[in-house]
């Protein structure tokens, strides 16, 4: 399922209707991801980061934090943005695969199940399960149920913009989502989807024990965030 990798290889992703909307998106994300990490000292990997322009307020509280980013533009956009910072790293996903056992006490994955394959999440989540301490957790975060996903994600689209004021611009981002290579890849190379039990299981089978968390990271409470600690 690489060709997703490609979709948001672009240095401004037609995903985020314009700065205002991308920065607001990472802002809610790095501050949801924050209250997770508990502790200073703490050790965070965040898989699949995109953007991520608000890496300094997870990078605030905690020791160390490793972006991981598989679209080359993207991570180097992310490396020139963080070149300064001491406790923020940038990998790739062969970087981070390669880390070593009982790195991490945070891993959170936000927002890319829904573009690995089964089999991809499966290896994933075993890789994980290696680099997470002990007492560590990792978070998988905006899982996509498989029914009313696209209307859930146009109303979040269109709430959020009117809270931030940029709600014409998020009417002109549906639109142009629709005319982008979105809807064809969601056709030919797809999306995974899963309800709560089945990631549930998944997580289970992979050495985890697992709850729901209340609330999604992020804007859109139609997805899902689990918590999963080493069982
Ligand atoms: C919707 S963005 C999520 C970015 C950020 N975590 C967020 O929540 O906004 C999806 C991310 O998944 C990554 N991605 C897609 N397919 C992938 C794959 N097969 N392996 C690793 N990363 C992948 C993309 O590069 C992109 O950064």
């Amino acid at each position: 399922m690489s060709d997703w990798i490609s979709f948001y290889d672009f240095k401004h992703s037609v995903i985020y209707v314009n700065a205002r909307h991308r920065d607001v998106h990472y802002r809610k994300i790095a501050e949801d991801i924050r209250d997770y990490a508990a502790s200073p000292a703490a050790h965070v990997l965040d898989y699949g980061c995109g953007e991520a322009t608000s890496a300094e307020l997870v990078a605030a509280a905690c020791a160390q934090l490793v972006l991981v980013e598989a679209a080359p533009n993207v991570r180097a956009s992310l490396t020139m943005r963080y070149a300064g910072h001491s406790k923020i790293a940038v990998v790739t996903a062969e970087q981070a695969s390669a880390l070593p056992a009982d790195s991490f006490d945070l891993i959170v994955m936000h927002s890319v199940a829904q573009y690995l394959s089964h089999a991809e999440l499966d290896r994933l989540l075993a890789v994980f399960r290696k680099q997470l301490k002990r007492d560590g957790l990792l978070i998988v975060g905006d899982v996509v149920p498989p029914h009313l996903a696209a209307p859930a994600a146009a109303l979040t689209l269109l709430q959020v913009g009117a809270a931030n004021g940029f709600f014409w611009a998020a009417v002109g981002g549906l639109m142009r989502i629709f005319v982008s290579d979105y809807l064809r890849l969601r056709k030919t190379v797809g999306l995974s989807h899963y309800e709560a039990p089945a990631m549930l299981a998944k997580l289970k089978a992979a050495g985890f024990a697992t709850t729901r968390a209340p609330h999604n990271i992020g804007h859109n409470q139609h997805r899902m965030t689990f918590l999963a600690r080493p069982a």
